[in-house]
This record gives C-alpha cells, structure tokens and sequence, in this order.
C-alpha cells in the first residue's frame, strides 16, 4: 500500500477490490480474478455473505468435513467440521469408530451459567455503597424488565447480581457481578443490553440515593460486558472400557494404557506440553465450533482461562487406571448457542445443525466436549505409538503434491508409492521429479 484510502467502506465492492488490487498488489489482474473466482454463482447466497461484516470483496473457504461414527449417550450422531489442517477430521473419524465399539462417549452438563460484569469506581464509604445496591437490586432488575421478557418465558433471564468489592486492587474498584441463563442462544447481546441498562440504572440511581453525600452519588461507570470466562456453564465427556480391550496393533493394551495415562499426566503438571495437548483438543472443539456458526474466539479464550483455572496452565483431560478400568475425561466451559447469530443465516451452519439433529445449546456443548476429547485420544494415541508424523505427512501428501502441481493421475501414482514410505518434504519432491523425468 503506498497511500492511505479515505472513505474506503464507502466505495462499492467492484472499487474496493479495484483499490486493493490496484493498490497492495504485484498484479492487479490476477488479484481480482482470485477475488472474483471465490465469489458463489448465485448473487443472493454471495449477497448475504458480503453483509454478514464490512468492506466483504471476497468469501474465504475452509473445507467442510465429517466425522461420522460418533456414539454420544447411546446415539449416533455425524459431525460437521470446519477446519483447514490435513489429518484433524481423519483423526477424529478414527477416535469415533475405535470408542464405538467400547460403549461410545457419555456426556454430561454440569452447568449453563453466562456471566457478565458492570465495572464502576465508587469512592466513598464502602458500607454506604451496600446498602445502595441492597436498595438499588430490585430496581436494577426492573429496569430490564423489556429486555428480559422473552427470555424469562422461555425459562431464562437474569440469575443473580452480586455486588463485588475489588477496592483492593484499584482504588475504588467495585462491580456488579451478574449472571444470566441464555438457553440455546449464545446469549451475548441479550446479555450485553442487559448490562449497558444496569450501568445506566446504577448511575441514575445513584444519583438520587438520599444516603450518598454529593460526591459518592457520583459512580463512575467503566463499561458493561460479558465475561467469555464461563466457569459454571460447563460440560463433561468420558470414555471408558476395562484395559485389555485397549488392543492396538502398535503397542500392548496395558502398556499403552500406562503410557497413555503418563502422557495425560505430563499435560497435568508441565506447561509447555499442557499447551501443545490442549491445542489438540481445540483442533476438536474448534472444528464443531466453526462449523455450527459459534464464536471460536469467546470459546478459545473461556477454555484456555479454565485450564489455568489452579494458577498454572493444565491439561484439559484428565486419565486414569482404576480397578482394571481406563477412563479418560475432558471438563470445559463451552458458551454456544444454536439459536441466534449466524445460526439462522449461514446456509452451511444451518445445514451443520441440521446434520447434528437440530440440537439444543447443552447438546452442543456434548457434542462438542466430545469432539475435543476424541481428538485428544486420537493425538495422544499417536504419540505414545508410532509419534503423530506417520499419519500427518501422509494426510498432508496431498497438500504437497498439489503445491507441486501433480496431476491427477500422478497424484494417485505417488500416494500409492508412498502407502508404505515415510513421507518427507524432500522424499515427496524427489519422487515426483523422477516421476516427471519419466
Ligand atoms: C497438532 O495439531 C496437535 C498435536 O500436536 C496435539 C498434541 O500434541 O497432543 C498433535
């Protein structure tokens, strides 16, 4: 880019991909080609996708995928996943047919609590500003009385409001500590319009607190906003079968549960490797997260909060060996939402919820917990046997061959040759060029 652009949201899609093509690219043409040739055929479907954000020239796609096979609380479910790295659903798919025949995943909700938090500075008498948020509590719930009528007929609404005192970190500091029940929506606008009117209540009524002396009746309101920490809406999933049922044809059943249970164990207590082993949980949970339309990004940060929930980070499954039985959970905190958002929109998101059976906001949550736990099983599988390059570089073959421009035909001819070599950036090359030769 070699100037600034003024009012470039202003321009019309064609001018913004003139500009930027024109602007921030080696050869224009080319770049609007590329644009163009990712726009869909049918102007309406595009038409949605350009107005679901701002300043839309393109669509961007991530291969949509299936793992079939899982067994969920006794049910067989196909899951949607959206994700761009080459062995995930694959891994996935495995995990699902490996604990079919085991009794399947069991899962379970422990809690759908959101949260959100007005944050004000109050100087003055502490014991004063109880008493005002004793007075001010009802009044505080009433003033969101329009906001909260259809979600408290449909069961939900506001839980609780708490007053905490954080005065002894920031002078002054105190929040309305409020917690809410969404039911299958994600639940952030409601929560958050409920919290913008909190603010504002809080300050008027302050203002007319008889109690307050005139510079108390000043609260100063910081802001008003969910939390993505959700601690208490959480969900659990399990997978267990007695040890020698374990059989693998890398490794003995009780070695492998041993080791197994080691590595989980490592994950637990060490840092650097409880990271690595929760990034592939997330390659699960994120995959089902995009795909159903969610927020991957509130999930991410919820997730790696709760892992560091004891004050060091830790893995998010845990693995154990009792009385001849192996038993491998995961625990996370899963704010989704299946109604809401882009879930009546996206056409492939209302499609993935379709494939998953219409489900609830807690059977997403299931379903999701177990899609992270499977790929947990699925990558620690590996790196207790064969480690996991074996089966990535084979998924990846064909990411490497197709950078290297083979055809269709010399695709199929290499995959085979590698069916029993070690796949390697050099050896892949090297095979190709000989192939080329020939
Ligand atoms: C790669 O995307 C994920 C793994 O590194 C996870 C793990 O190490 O457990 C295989």
């Amino acid at each position: 880019m070699k100037t600034p652009v003024e009012g470039f949201s202003k321009l019309s899609k064609t001018q913004k991909i003139d500009w930027i093509a024109t602007n921030c690219t080696q050869d224009p043409k080319a770049a609007k080609q590329l644009l163009e040739q990712y726009w869909n055929t049918d102007p309406r479907v595009q038409k949605l996708h350009d107005e679901f954000i701002e300043n839309t020239i393109s669509n961007y796609y991530l291969p949509f995928a299936i793992a079939p096979n899982f067994k969920i609380n006794g049910e067989f479910l196909a899951i949607p996943m959206a994700i761009e790295e080459s062995s995930v659903v694959a891994a996935a798919s495995k995990a699902a047919k490996f604990w079919m025949d085991r009794g399947g995943f069991k899962a379970e909700i422990i809690g759908t609590e959101k949260v959100g938090q007005v944050h004000f500075i109050f100087k003055g008498e502490k014991r004063r500003l109880k008493e005002f948020f004793i007075a001010a509590k009802p009044e505080l719930l009433k003033s969101v009385a329009s906001i909260t009528q259809n979600m408290e007929k449909r069961g939900g609404g506001i839980n609780d409001i708490e007053l905490r005192d954080l005065s002894d970190k920031i002078q002054g500091y105190y929040q309305l500590h409020c917690t809410f029940e969404t039911l299958d929506a994600m639940g952030a606008n409601f929560i958050n319009s409920c919290l913008e009117q909190f603010a504002k209540t809080l300050k008027e009524l302050a203002l007319s607190f008889d109690e307050f002396s005139n510079h108390e009746k000043n609260i100063e309101v910081i802001m008003g906003i969910l939390s993505n920490y959700v601690p208490n809406c959480l969900v659990r999933a399990e997978v267990s079968c007695p040890v020698p049922e374990l059989d693998n044809s890398d490794m003995d059943a009780e070695e492998f549960a041993q080791k197994f249970v080691q590595a989980v164990n490592i994950a637990k207590v060490e840092p650097y490797r409880a990271v690595t082993h929760n990034k592939g949980i997330m390659n699960g949970i994120d995959a089902v997260v995009l795909a159903t339309g969610n927020d991957f990004r509130a999930v991410e940060a919820g997730v790696h909060a709760y892992a560091a929930k004891d004050g060091q980070y830790s893995s998010l499954t845990h693995a154990k060996i009792e009385d001849g039985i192996f038993k491998f959970w995961i625990e996370v905190p899963l704010a989704l939402g299946t109604v809401g958002g882009l879930t009546s929109l996206h056409p492939l998101v209302k499609l993935a919820l379709e494939i998953l059976q219409k489900p609830t906001a807690k059977k997403l949550m299931q379903i999701v917990a177990v899609a992270g736990l499977a790929q947990n099983f699925a990558a620690v599988r590996s790196l207790v046997t064969t480690g996991i390059q074996k089966g990535h570089m084979k998924m990846h073959l064909l990411n490497m061959l197709n950078q290297l421009g083979a055809t269709e035909a010399e695709k199929l001819q290499l995959v085979a040759y590698f069916k029993e070599r070690t796949v390697t950036n050099a050896a892949v090359k090297e095979a190709f060029e000989k192939i080329k030769a020939e």
